[in-house]
């Protein structure tokens, strides 16, 4: 069976995704949608227009990331996209800050996506693709969002690698790098209010980020980065030293 995966597809970026995902890999039978909220993913299962699989799953878990492979085996699955967008994101000056919340963004953002990756790719044909949800916080470390960029720069390398590495499969491996967006990463960060940085750039679009990352790995891209705004600035992000970057965003 033609499956996709979605991790995270409770709320925010990931339900979007859910919801735009059928126009775009249009041939996948069922998705299946993991985070730890059953009522949030059931609600999100409602509102498409697809065949899903609800999979209550703590990706923090190394037994529950062993419990996809035996859904995938059971299935018979052949696995057409695969979204790793789970992810989370404190806002905090690293000396004071909670350790477990720092832990949490490494286990979550850099060791789930990786293993779940690791478990997934036995099961993708030829031509399948992999959208790995990273962020412009990738492109140059963000002050008082220290662990989390480094998490995302992560991402963004491990996609890049991967993609190369898989390019006899022809299995594209696509890093999403959108700005601040309106989802309950904001409040449950701590960020609300509380960064510069966050109240002064500008948001983008949950829906078009959605769009556009589909839309992307379709056609092949390594690095997605919605709106001019970002795409300037990745490119700045580049040229210019980080010792001059970094200071520029306001704490
Ligand atoms: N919002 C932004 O400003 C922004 C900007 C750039 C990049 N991003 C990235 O976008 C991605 C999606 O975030 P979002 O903005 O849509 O925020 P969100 O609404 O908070 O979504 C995060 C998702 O991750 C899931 N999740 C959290 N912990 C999990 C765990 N232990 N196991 C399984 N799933 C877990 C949540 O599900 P449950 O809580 O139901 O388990 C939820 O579905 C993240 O990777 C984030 O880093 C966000």
């Amino acid at each position: 069976m033609k499956i996709g995966i979605i991790t995270g597809a409770s709320s925010g970026l990931g339900r979007e995704i859910l919801k735009n995902a059928p126009k775009y890999f249009s041939d996948i039978e069922e998705y299946w949608i993991i985070s730890r909220n059953r009522s949030a993913l059931e609600d999100a299962a409602n509102e498409s227009t697809v065949k899903t699989k609800v999979i209550l799953l703590d990706l923090t878990s190394k037994d529950d990331i062993s419990k996809i492979k035996a859904e995938l085996e059971t299935a018979s699955a052949d696995v057409r996209l695969l979204v790793n967008n789970s992810g989370c994101g404190f806002l905090s000056d690293f000396d004071i800050s909670d350790p477990s919340e720092q832990g949490l963004m490494i286990d979550l953002n850099v060791r789930a996506l990786t293993m779940v990756t690791h478990t997934v790719l036995p099961y993708m044909s030829q031509g399948a693709a992999v959208i790995n949800i990273s962020s412009i916080a990738s492109f140059c470390p963000n002050a008082r969002m220290t662990v989390y960029s480094s998490t995302k720069a992560y991402v963004t390398s491990f996609s890049r690698g991967l993609k190369y590495e898989l390019r006899k499969r022809k299995t594209n491996v696509c890093a999403v790098c959108p700005g601040p967006m309106d989802t309950p990463f904001i409040t449950k960060g701590g960020i609300k209010g509380q960064s510069k940085t966050f109240e002064t750039l500008p948001y983008c679009k949950v829906d078009k980020t959605a769009k556009g990352a589909l839309k992307a790995a379709k056609r092949g891209k390594g690095v997605y980065t919605p709106t001019a705004f970002f795409k300037f600035y990745r490119v700045l992000a580049k040229i210019l030293p980080h010792s001059i970057v970094i200071p520029l965003a306001k704490t």
